[in-house]
């Protein structure tokens, strides 16, 4: 039996993630946007790619939540990317109006789904996700961590002229500007990068990582990345649905690992049928809690601007 999987936000990234999750022939997707027969139209030019990829997954678009119901995984991508010159922080007060109306649909029609949040400024919108759905934190997350490492884990193997299969690399914190990277636990064949590139080299690689997104939004002109973060988001669905037991880095609400309460970052979690099934503590020097703590009060302070209480 299939599984039935929602995309809310019908745009770049949502329209490529209900695409890379149809065409994997076990989850049936549902589309839904705002803009009337749009959703319809992408759903619909997906469904015929099903004859030529193999594919019998069922493709509805839709303006309707009802047609969502009883998802067993709903992806939240609906809110404006930013422009040139913007970060994702200046996002935050037109897309909680859109995230807060979403989340209350999706736990209205699949009260027992996983909801994960792509919209930006991401901890925020998951934090907002989390407290208007009363959903346990398990099944409410983020992601952020596997984009980022992503993108480092790709500079690494252009760097080394190797295979990007080979090389593993470890980013914590908010998906923003304090996100912190950890060279120190990244490998090339498990072998510590640190041993293979000297560190104003990995120091540049770092940066370049952590500005990746900044760095399309300015090619692009108008949006922002998004087959990465689809595909990204795919790799999560995929863990939980498969109950693969992925340890993937996710933004997750902490209660106290890390030495946070309350605010959600990006660390590494196990993701299965459940959804967040543990999350992995890494020890870390006190240069990187103390980094990591920074991250999670820039979060903090974003989320004060939602007044949330
Ligand atoms: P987009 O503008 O292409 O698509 C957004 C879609 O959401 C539009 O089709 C719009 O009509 C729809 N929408 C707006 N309000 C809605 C509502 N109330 N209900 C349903 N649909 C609604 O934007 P794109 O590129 O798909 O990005 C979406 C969001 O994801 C942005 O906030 C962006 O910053 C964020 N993002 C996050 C990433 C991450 O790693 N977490 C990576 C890439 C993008
Ligand atoms: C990115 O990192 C926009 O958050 C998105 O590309």
């Amino acid at each position: 039996m299939r599984s039935k999987v929602s995309v809310i936000g019908a745009g770049n990234v949502g329209a490529t993630l209900a695409h890379v999750l149809a065409q994997k022939g076990f989850i049936d997707v549902v589309l839904v946007d705002i803009i009337e027969g749009m959703p319809q139209g992408k759903g619909l030019d997906m469904l015929q790619t099903g004859p030529i990829t193999g594919s019998d997954a069922k493709v509805v678009g839709t303006n309707s939540y009802e047609d969502t119901a009883n998802s067993e995984i709903v992806v939240i991508t609906s809110g404006v990317p930013r422009k040139p010159g913007m970060s994702r922080d200046d996002l935050v007060l037109t897309n909680m109006n859109i995230v807060k109306q979403v989340t209350e649909q999706v736990a209205k029609y699949s009260p027992k789904s996983i909801i994960i949040l792509v919209a930006n400024p991401l901890d925020a919108m998951t934090q907002l996700a989390l407290h208007v759905s009363k959903f346990p934190r398990q099944r409410v997350f983020g992601q952020s961590g596997i984009l980022d490492t992503a993108r480092f884990r790709t500079f690494i193997a252009q760097e080394l002229n190797v295979s990007v299969e080979d090389v593993q690399a470890c980013i914590l914190g908010g998906h923003g500007d304090t996100m912190v990277a950890i060279p120190r636990l990244a490998t090339v064949g498990g072998v510590p990068l640190t041993e293979l590139l000297p560190q104003d080299k990995i120091n540049q690689l770092v940066d370049r990582a952590v500005k990746g997104g900044a760095e399309i939004v300015a090619l692009l002109k108008t949006g922002s990345a998004f087959y990465a973060p689809a595909t990204a988001t795919a790799q999560m669905v995929e863990s939980i649905l498969l109950d693969k037991k992925r340890i993937l880095p996710c933004a997750t609400c902490l209660d106290g690992e890390y030495g946070i309460k309350g605010a959600v970052v990006g660390v590494p979690v196990k993701l299965g049928k459940s959804g967040i099934e543990q999350i992995i503590e890494l020890k870390l020097t006190a240069e990187e809690s103390a980094a990591l703590k920074k991250s999670a009060e820039a979060v903090r302070e974003l989320v004060k601007v939602m007044k949330l209480e």
